[in-house]
């Protein structure tokens, strides 16, 4: 068994659970080397997680080692320009979500993929429980019928210290609210099972949170294949859930989770006279897997072996961030956005807000109010 190096670049927040998941995949991967510009951060990270190479720059990293993954946890403004620094020496990267601010910078990201022949994944861990793999194997199948609608709700709370952390809440930092930061991976887990989008209605607002971005969107968003999902991304809401449920036309199929799910948070109800043929569908398959950055890293392993393209590759991030950018520019133009309808040309293409944000600037920061640190996302 071959087994992998990994360089985490970013050593907050997501690289604790980053580097607590690689250790538990039992020999086949190796934390090698860390990266950050803030010390007292990166000999923290390498004590408890006995890192041996440490690098205060990416730079000095890609000058100095060639670890088989470079695993990107910086904050989103930092995605694309240290992608293309890692792609453009034929290195394979992971890159917590979003990939990238804007379709702009996820296309420069592609470029420097096809040009370095390094291979670029996205962090969707959720894609990669069991249930879901399931689901998404039997989503043609005859036994559950063709999907009718959706709902995909990230209902979460933060409260107003939590943006006090220097790149949330702004635009040019965080890229977006909730729509990109949080809802992605509902969003995501539903378009690999429902496939390609069509069009999307959307209202989005800034209600509450000392934000430049939305606290707040609801979305109508109808699919190639018919079905109809409404999307709601919040973090304005008490009681969090991550909900997504498909209604198929002999079965509804439903998760509730918040940061992960297990075999256990989904359920099936099948439609009177087809209990038989959907009970014995979806008993059929994987089991046992949690959601989580070990699965997805599992997943990319393999498919590095079998010759594969890891995943999540660039079309499936491309395909949810096209989504997401559609959803801000319906809700800021007022009008529906189809599909493919956001070229170079259009303001949405370079950011999410467009030429601006319907609503008016947040209120200046309290320089003293701490950062939220037991949230994950
Ligand atoms: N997949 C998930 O469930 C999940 C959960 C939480 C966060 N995230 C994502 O992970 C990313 C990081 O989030 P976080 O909460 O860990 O943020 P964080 O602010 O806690 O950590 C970011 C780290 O990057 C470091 N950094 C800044 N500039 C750097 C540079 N030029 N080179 C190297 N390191 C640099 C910072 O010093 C900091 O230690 C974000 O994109 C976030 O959306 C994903």
């Amino acid at each position: 068994m071959t087994s992998y190096d990994i360089a985490i670049v970013g050593t907050g927040g997501v690289a604790g659970i980053h580097a607590a998941q690689i250790g538990q995949l039992r020999g086949r991967a190796r934390l090698v080397a860390a990266v950050d510009p803030d010390r007292g951060r990166l000999l923290g990270f390498a004590e408890r997680w006995a890192v041996p190479r440490l690098y205060h720059s990416l730079d000095s990293l890609l000058a100095d080692a060639r670890p088989d993954l470079i695993d990107l946890c910086t904050p989103p403004g930092l995605h694309a320009e240290q992608a293309v620094a890692c792609l453009s020496r034929g290195h394979t990267v992971l890159c917590e979500k979003p990939p990238a601010r804007s379709l702009a910078e996820l296309d420069l990201i592609g470029e420097a993929e096809f040009s370095g022949g390094g291979r670029f994944a996205t962090v969707s861990q959720h894609r990669f429980g069991s249930a879901a793999r399931r689901l998404r194997r039997l989503a043609g199948d005859a036994r559950l019928g063709p999907p009718m609608t959706a709902v995909c709700h990230t209902l979460w709370y933060r409260p107003d210290e939590y943006f006090a952390a220097p790149w949330r809440g702004s635009w040019e930092a965080e890229g977006g609210g909730p729509t990109l930061g949080h809802g992605i991976h509902q969003m995501d887990l539903l378009l690999s099972v429902l496939g390609p989008w069509r069009e999307v209605v959307a209202v989005a607002d800034r209600r509450a949170r000392p934000t430049a971005t939305e606290d707040l969107s609801c979305a109508l968003v109808t699919f190639a294949n018919g079905a109809v999902a409404t999307v709601v991304n919040s973090l304005l809401s008490p009681r969090e859930t991550s909900y997504l449920r498909f209604d198929f036309a002999y079965a509804t199929v439903e998760v509730t989770h918040l940061y992960g799910y297990g075999d256990s948070d989904w359920d099936v109800t099948p439609a009177p006279g087809h209990e038989d043929a959907v009970r014995a569908a979806w008993g059929h398959g994987p089991h046992g897997q949690v959601s989580g950055h070990g699965a997805q890293l599992t997943a990319i392993f393999d498919a590095i072996e079998a010759g594969g393209t890891p995943p999540v590759s660039l079309p499936d991030a491309r395909s949810t961030l096209e989504l997401i950018t559609a959803i801000y520019a319906s809700a800021f133009t007022g009008q529906p956005v189809k599909r493919g309808e956001i070229g170079p040309d259009s303001p949405f293409y370079r950011r999410m807000d467009g030429s601006g944000a319907p609503w008016s600037a947040p209120a200046p920061r309290t320089a003293d109010s701490p950062a939220s640190a037991d949230v994950l996302s």
